[in-house]
């Protein structure tokens, strides 16, 4: 069987190198160069654990690279992976998912077998049957379901566990006709994993599930922040314990109920954005929707005004962030609360150094020298005035009294609450926590 995965982003790259390694013959396309160039050396273009391995192992079996979508030609199955990133009025931006529709149609255009084209960019309902199928049939004039298929497939997958999910994704949706495209789709993932619920739906519902899923994590999170911010002005509340307790009753479950700065990342803020501005266009109304943008929009705020508690003015202060990723595992920054809090940090004129064990260089990318960067914790925290805990990679859990002795001021503000345990010798905040 040969597939092919259009797009080499997490969701793409993870895919095509697990089906590679599960014995099919895999077509990988994506049209940046450099990327290319890493993945065929071998080399993840991002951090992701495990990923560097399972590619490896895939390029030894049958996983071909290339930016020439004439390979795409008799694929069994054609995997569409591409972005849809956020426009400013935060609808998505569809030219890459129709570019990429143009270069398969073109490409099966003329073929004899009758290919499954899956979508697994998310985008918003209706693009599929209104956007994605006349491009598609225009330009390999062909008829759908009885010429080639069309299934919206969205990915639930998160970044730092894309290999784990891919492998063992906990759900699949399969959203078009019920054609025999739709039964062969059915059979060929039952075959990869047999343990995995299949739901199979109409294409605007799938739309719309992957919208529902993810603002509904993005709502436990705001929920959780807000909870926190009331813990704060509670004297010794906790917000851990709050949600160990809440998370026991089944019908609120345990995940996504961890207190912090507000999420970031390429997803929960952007399709949280892309669903609000489409209710809107629908006419619906989308209160809650906005509630929950707004919580996390006014996160960081809280952390600021604690420092200006402490130190006054910020002026000049030497303030030390630590973790930039928007979360441990990843080197990706994009959204990342560290991001805003830093900008916000910049304009009162602090002087910021930052540490993160993976995302030092994707930062400067963004601050250039604005700020300072330091490849060790221990460097970044001498004479610093404050320390805020961002992302809780693990070796921010080792923090310790010997490492505080070298701050020229002992404030520690930690927004995940991995060193609430600790007797520390420093003036202490965390998200969540009342002060005594
Ligand atoms: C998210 C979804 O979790 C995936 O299911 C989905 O497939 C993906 O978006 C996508 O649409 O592609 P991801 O962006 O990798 O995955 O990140 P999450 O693990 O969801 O974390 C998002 C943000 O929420 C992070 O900043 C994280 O620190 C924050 N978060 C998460 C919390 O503050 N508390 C929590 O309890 C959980």
């Amino acid at each position: 069987m040969k597939i092919s995965v259009v797009g080499l982003g997490f969701v793409g790259l993870s895919l095509a190198s697990f089906l590679a390694t599960k014995g099919f013959n895999v077509i990988g396309i994506d049209n940046n160069d450099e990327k290319r160039g890493k993945i065929i050396q071998g080399q993840s273009p991002f951090f992701e654990p495990r990923l560097q391995n399972l590619l490896r192992k895939a390029l030894k079996m049958k996983l071909e690279i290339s930016d020439d979508f004439s390979l795409i030609k008799d694929s069994d199955f054609i995997f569409v992976t591409v972005g849809t990133p956020q426009k400013e009025d935060g609808s998505i931006e569809l030219s890459f998912i129709k570019k990429a529709a143009k270069s398969i149609a073109k490409n099966i255009n003329g073929g004899k077998n009758k290919p499954i084209i899956l979508i697994k960019s998310t985008v918003v309902p209706g693009t599929i049957e209104n956007n994605i199928m006349p491009i598609l049939e225009k330009n390999s004039k062909k008829q759908v379901d009885k010429e080639f298929g069309l299934i919206s497939n969205p990915e639930f997958l998160q970044e730092g566990s894309a290999v784990k999910n891919t492998k063992y994704p906990h759900l699949i949706v399969l959203g078009g006709s019920s054609t025999k495209f739709l039964e062969k789709t059915n059979k060929f993932f039952l075959s990869l994993h047999p343990n995995t619920p299949i739901i199979k739906t109409n294409y605007q519902t799938a739309e719309l599930i992957k919208y529902a899923n993810n603002s509904f994590l993005a709502t436990k999170i705001s929920f959780i922040n807000q909870i926190a911010n009331i813990c704060e002005r509670v004297p010794n509340s906790n917000i851990d314990d709050i949600a160990k307790a809440i998370g026991m009753d089944p019908r609120i479950g345990n995940l996504f109920l961890n207190a912090g700065p507000g999420f970031g990342g390429s997803c929960l803020p952007k399709d949280l954005k892309a669903i609000i501005n489409f209710a809107k266009k629908t006419g619906s109304d989308s209160t809650f929707l906005n509630a929950v943008e707004d919580v996390n929009k006014t996160q960081i705020n809280n952390i600021i005004s604690i420092i200006k508690k402490s130190l006054g003015t910020l002026e000049r202060k030497r303030i030390t962030v630590l973790g930039i990723s928007f979360k441990p595992n990843t080197d990706d920054i994009r959204e990342s609360k560290s991001i805003e809090l830093i900008k916000k940090l910049i304009n009162n004129k602090a002087n910021v150094i930052v540490h993160d064990p993976k995302s030092q260089k994707n930062t400067y990318q963004i601050f250039g020298n604005k700020i300072e960067y330091s490849d060790t914790l221990v460097d970044s925290i001498k004479k610093s005035q404050c320390m805020i805990i961002m992302t809780e990679w693990n070796e921010y859990r080792d923090i310790n009294n010997s490492l505080l002795k070298n701050m020229k001021k002992k404030l520690v503000i930690d927004c995940r609450r991995i060193l609430s345990d600790q007797k520390l010798d420093a003036e202490y905040y965390a998200i969540g926590i009342g002060k005594d």
